[in-house]
């Protein structure tokens, strides 16, 4: 197989726990309100085939904290949608002057063959049903911020797992550092999961029995138009697997509440969990700053 280009972020599965300490490390010590000119003059493309609010604008927020320029392109509104592949899209950026491209894209591996193509980094901002590693990354970091380490902490991670690469990645990050990790949703998003994630994974029937005791609830986006092939209606998946104040209460007291985004109240979480002193959704959000400084300054040689 080609070689990704060096400095590129494709997945966490690859990624051995010292170079993850290491990236989180090196977020540690940056600080989005003081502009570091670490990127000066480094051009940062963003290349987004999906929609995106907080992955696409935390990196446009980091990359520009570190004096880099940014550039967006869309499958909307691009020569995409003229029907230029992938590979020509790549080697346009390229020629324009891209030092790093920043890549979300519907299909699985398509960051990889982009970095096995191109000399230059390619960022994964997640790539189909496989991985979403910086959110794994700034989902890491805020544990750690409030836990102080990953080791023996218990993370139920509740919701669509099937389809989700936020699970993937944070499955591979967690259980790299020993962490606890119980999975619960219905069957139609668990399937295979656990045998091909990592060993040892814990399923649980009932959303009490996942949450009960547990340090962290990390919960998943589920779309409606999932739920409607399914044999669960949409009232049974609140019914059976909404958060609610009385489920959080199961969790251990300083539980922390977790969600990648974009939450919808009233199916995955109530509004009341959502806004509870235990919910850090919004502080996830802020953490993806920092971390994806850190992604970026060690994709282009700076992480000192
Ligand atoms: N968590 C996440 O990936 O959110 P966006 O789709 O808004 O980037």
């Amino acid at each position: 197989m080609t070689k990704a280009a060096r400095g590129s972020l494709l997945g966490i599965e690859q990624l051995r726990a010292e170079e993850i300490a290491g990236l989180l490390k090196l977020a540690r010590r940056m600080n989005p309100q003081k502009t570091r000119p670490l990127l000066r003059g480094k051009r940062v493309l963003l290349l987004f085939y999906e929609p995106s609010t907080r992955t696409r604008s935390s990196f446009e927020i980091a990359a520009t904290s570190l004096g880099a320029i940014t550039t967006l392109v869309q499958s909307s509104g691009s020569s995409i949608e003229k029907g230029e592949s992938l590979l020509d899209t790549g080697y346009t950026l390229h020629g324009l002057g891209a030092d790093v491209i920043v890549i979300r894209h519907p299909n699985a591996g398509a960051p990889l063959l982009m970095a096995q193509h191109l000399d230059i980094p390619v960022i994964n901002a997640g790539d189909g049903m496989h991985e979403h590693p910086s959110q794994a990354l700034l989902d890491a970091y805020t544990i750690v911020r409030h836990k102080k380490a990953l080791k023996g902490l218990h993370v139920a991670i509740i919701g669509d797992i099937y389809h989700s690469r936020v699970a993937r990645s944070a499955i591979h990050l967690l259980s790299k550092f020993g962490a606890m990790i119980t999975l619960c949703g219905p069957p139609e998003f668990l399937p295979e999961v656990a045998a091909t994630l990592a060993p040892g994974l814990h399923i649980t029937r009932t959303v009490e029995d996942a949450i009960r005791g547990v340090d962290v609830i990390m919960l998943l986006r589920v779309q409606k138009e999932r739920l409607a092939g399914m044999k669960i209606s949409l009232q049974d998946y609140i019914a059976r697997y909404q958060v609610t104040m009385a489920r959080l209460k199961l969790a251990k007291k300083d539980a922390l509440l977790m969600h990648p985004g974009p939450i919808i109240r009233g199916l995955e979480l109530t509004g009341e969990v959502a806004d509870c002193p235990q919910s850090v959704i919004v502080e996830e959000v802020r953490n993806g700053v920092p971390v994806r400084m850190a992604i970026l300054a060690r994709a282009l040689g700076r992480a000192r």
